[in-house]
């Protein structure tokens, strides 16, 4: 079985993590679209980094749910597997997920990188936070320094701004990546492609979505709204991505082995 997986924002909702577009996805009664731009962080670099680190802290300690777990059995059952997601968090990856099996299409939210050179690092402020705990750096200094050192880190090669690694609106894809979805495209057509929890905002998700199908496979949308992939559907699931995926998946490996 050849299986194409699409997720975004909503498969990670139920996991605590706020949507892009839905209601509590506001930070500050700011439009998190707005915030992640490049022109956002050029305006206001400060609290561009307020938002990813509130972001990170609550990833940290969130847990993948069951659409994350039900995607990753699928990656275990399935030879020819390709997960596309455009959620920055690590959710699918803790699910485990391989990293082989999965193109992160929109970046990493716990990198940080520099915008002006090649200077990339993971996790940096977990690690400085870590740091701080094993050498007993006390609590008011440590609240201190997130007040204030950290707020606009530096890169340490060159001095410009640090930036969380994720790919902003109006940015380029990474090209290693966009490489690693069309290789699998040409590879052959699927038998399924689902796209959970996402409102296909980005042309190149449909167009993905499409092309994965192409050849008579199953287009299966899980999405409790209808979204412009909806009408391409072959089949229209309008449940939560933890309820629905569990059953999908079950269907599929069950379907699978009647075959075989
Ligand atoms: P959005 O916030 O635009 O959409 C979330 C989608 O999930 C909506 O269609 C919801 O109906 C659906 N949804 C909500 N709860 C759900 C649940 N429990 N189960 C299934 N679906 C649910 O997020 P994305 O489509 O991922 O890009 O957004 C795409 C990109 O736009 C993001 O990666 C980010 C954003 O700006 C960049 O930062 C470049």
């Amino acid at each position: 079985m050849r299986v194409l997986v699409l997720t975004g924002a909503g498969v990670s909702a139920e996991s605590g993590i706020p949507t892009f577009r839905g209601k509590d996805g506001y930070w500050r009664n700011l439009d998190p679209t707005k915030l992640a731009t490049p022109e956002a962080f050029a305006r206001d670099p400060q609290l561009v980094w307020d938002w990813y680190r509130e972001r990170r802290q609550r990833i940290r300690n969130a847990r993948p749910n069951a659409a994350h777990e039900a995607i990753a059995r699928l990656a275990h059952q399935t030879e020819e597997f390709l997960l596309v997601t455009q959620n920055v968090d690590d959710l699918h990856a803790r699910a485990g997920v391989a990293a082989e099996k999965m193109v992160r299409i929109h970046g990493d939210i716990f990198v940080t990188r520099c915008s002006r050179c090649e200077f990339e690092r993971h996790d940096y402020e977990q690690e400085d936070e870590e740091q701080d705990a094993a050498y007993g750096v006390r609590e008011h200094v440590r609240a201190f320094k997130a007040a204030t050192c950290r707020r606009t880190p530096k890169c340490p090669a060159c001095h410009a701004l640090l930036r969380p690694g994720v790919v902003w609106f109006g940015e380029q894809l990474s090209r290693n990546e966009l490489e690693r979805v069309e290789d699998f495209l040409d590879g052959g057509a699927c038998d399924v492609v689902i796209v959970a929890g996402t409102t296909a905002t980005f042309g190149y998700i449909i167009d993905w979505a499409l092309r994965g199908s192409r050849d008579g496979a199953e287009l299966i949308e899980v999405n409790p709204e209808e979204t412009p992939l909806s009408r391409f559907a072959t089949r229209l699931v309008r449940e939560p991505a933890a309820i629905a995926l569990p059953r999908i998946v079950d269907d599929l490996t069950a379907s699978r082995s009647a075959i075989l």
